[in-house]
């Protein structure tokens, strides 16, 4: 009898036709994400689980199951999944990093242009009929990228493809992260190190790379926003509950500061009367920071094979926990 492993959505054809060829496979249809009273009962039943950012893979989850050997998730962020829990029960957890770096970080890069060329608001303004004014002195003026200081929060995989990006277009750089990274990398990447105190006040951009953790959890927050210069804007593609939503709203209305860009949100999808759709210094994307067809391929190669090895009772080639 072949192991059963069970999607929580569905992947590509290469990487289903993979996963038939050495177990039963279920895929669960209907409604996205899956239902918690659904995942109860599969996870009783399963030996292998690939699932998705949105599912809720808590300790009420883990402790039905009874065969589990491998979560394996597609996405770089496993905040979704209590790691700890899984650890404990000697649940392998899979994740695929380095694979996304590239078009996570060029969405990130793609915001910040947006947001100070201010590109979809032009947009929204010509499909409205209402481009009224011409290449005059102030009509739709942005602000150059050259020469503004971008402040990395969170100096990881991305936040230094996100270095190169920047000195690509002149910009000065700096990060705050838990470690300074050595002085050749810093030299290397043309990084200067700084204090988050001064990383918010001092930067022209902050760009948020760290993970979903209970000390990230809406780190930004008015307190910052205050700090932050008032002509300055923040880009997040990391994940949404790092900023607080509502203290955006009020800062973005009051020009606290400046604008932002999100790729990420409090709750996902936002709701159509979300404050922020009523804004026009923000830029909204629907979540897709590793949306591209090439990476998500590279995603789910990674998410099969990290679930083999798994289910082998190897470590996946990324493996958080256990
Ligand atoms: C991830 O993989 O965690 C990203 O949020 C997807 O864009």
């Amino acid at each position: 009898m072949k192991e059963k492993i069970f999607l929580t959505r569905t992947l590509h054809d290469f990487a289903l036709k993979e996963l038939k060829k050495k177990f039963q496979v279920e895929i669960h249809t209907g409604k996205i994400p899956i239902p918690q009273s659904k995942l109860k009962s599969k996870i009783k039943e399963i030996d292998g689980l690939i699932c998705f950012p949105y599912d809720k893979i808590n300790k009420e989850i883990i402790q039905l199951a009874k065969n589990l050997k491998v979560i394996s998730t597609y996405s770089v962020g496993y905040d979704h999944i209590d790691i700890q829990y899984a650890k404990k029960n000697k649940i392998r957890v899979g994740y695929t990093p380095e694979v996304l770096t590239d078009a996570t970080t060029d969405m990130a890069f793609a915001l910040l242009l947006d947001s100070l060329r201010r590109i979809s608001e032009g947009d929204r303004i010509i499909r409205k009929g209402q481009w009224n004014q011409i290449y005059g002195a102030y009509d739709y003026v942005g602000l150059d990228l050259q020469g503004k200081t971008l402040g990395i929060m969170g100096l990881g995989r991305i936040g230094k493809t996100l270095a190169k990006r920047a000195k690509a277009f002149d910009m000065k750089i700096t990060y705050h992260n838990r470690k300074q990274i050595s002085k050749t990398e810093e030299k290397k990447l043309g990084v200067k190190y700084t204090t988050f105190e001064k990383l918010i006040s001092q930067s022209d951009v902050i760009s948020i790379h760290v993970p979903y953790t209970k000390e990230t959890n809406k780190m930004f927050n008015m307190k910052i926003f205050k700090k932050m210069k008032k002509t300055a804007f923040l880009i997040n593609t990391s994940r949404g509950k790092v900023v607080n939503e509502k203290d955006l709203v009020i800062a973005l209305k009051q020009k606290i500061i400046a604008g932002a860009g999100l790729d990420v949100f409090e709750t996902e999808p936002i709701n159509k009367k979300h404050p922020f759709m009523k804004l026009e210094n923000i830029v909204l994307a629907p979540h897709i920071g590793s949306s591209t067809k090439e990476t998500r391929i590279k995603m789910a190669e990674i998410t099969i094979k990290n679930l083999i090895l798994g289910m082998k009772g190897k470590r996946p080639i990324y493996s958080v926990g256990y």
